[in-house]
């Protein structure tokens, strides 16, 4: 059967994963405001002091199948620093592919689904090597028949909060907008606090001609 697998990206992964950030935008309802390129990424993530860290979520096949893995999630994270705690880890981005979400875990004592991933195409062999040519070197390419998840967004949380600790890191933020509730009742659910709800906190940015206007350039 098979598996899932979340590791951290290459820079060969940056194509799928722009790909990713760009479904996320779309799905938040702000794809005007993506201006990021796949070399950026390249440059920002995979040089000597990366701007950022990624995990991606890989479909695995089971040993003998004959087609590729493919890329069905992201999560971006950098750390950042609280002049309170020290050392803090922040999510920019978690995604995953609309047929690869769902519930693969024990939420509150409800009894776990039995892991449900996708299932292969029963392709005959003649029409799978025709196919693989496609998908050897293309991971968004996927032969798998979504049925269901199995907690892949959890999972990449999970790693977060390993990666987190590992780094000496006593927080893990995240933001979300406030018409999200799948994604706000995973957060709770996995354990986060709302800091608007119980801080009071609003999030701002400068950009632009703000920040221009600012720095006087
Ligand atoms: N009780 C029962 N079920 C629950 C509970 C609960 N308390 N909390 C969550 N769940 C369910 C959810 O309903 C969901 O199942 P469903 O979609 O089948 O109803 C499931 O648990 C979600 O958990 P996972 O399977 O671990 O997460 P998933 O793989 O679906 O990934 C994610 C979650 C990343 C939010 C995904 O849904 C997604 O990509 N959504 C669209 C994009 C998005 O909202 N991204 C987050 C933006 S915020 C940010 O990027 C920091």
């Amino acid at each position: 059967m098979a598996s899932v697998l979340i590791r951290e990206a290459k820079e060969g992964d940056c194509g799928n994963i722009l790909r990713m950030i760009r479904e996320l935008a779309e799905y938040e309802k702000l794809s005007d405001q993506v201006k990021i390129s796949e070399e950026a990424l390249r440059a920002d993530g995979f040089g000597e002091n990366p701007f950022f860290h990624c995990l991606v979520a890989e479909i695995l096949p089971a040993p003998g199948e004959p087609q590729g893995s493919c890329m069905v999630g992201y999560g971006l994270y950098y750390f950042i620093y609280s002049t309170w705690t020290g050392r803090n880890i922040y999510l920019e981005d978690i995604y995953v592919k609309p047929e690869y979400r769902g519930t693969g875990q024990d939420w509150g004592g409800k009894k776990s689904s039995p892991h449900r991933l996708p299932h292969l195409l029963p392709l005959n062999r003649s029409l799978w090597s025709f196919l693989i040519p496609f998908s050897s070197d293309n991971p968004s390419f996927c032969f798998f028949l979504p049925t269901s998840g199995q907690g892949i967004g959890s999972k990449i949380i999970k790693k977060v909060a390993e990666v987190a600790l590992d780094k000496g890191c006593s927080q893990f933020r995240l933001a979300v907008l406030d018409w999200n509730k799948k994604a706000v009742d995973l957060y709770k659910t996995l354990g986060a606090r709302d800091l608007t709800e119980a801080e009071g906190w609003h999030s701002f940015r400068f950009e632009g001609e703000a920040m221009r206007e600012l720095a006087g350039k």
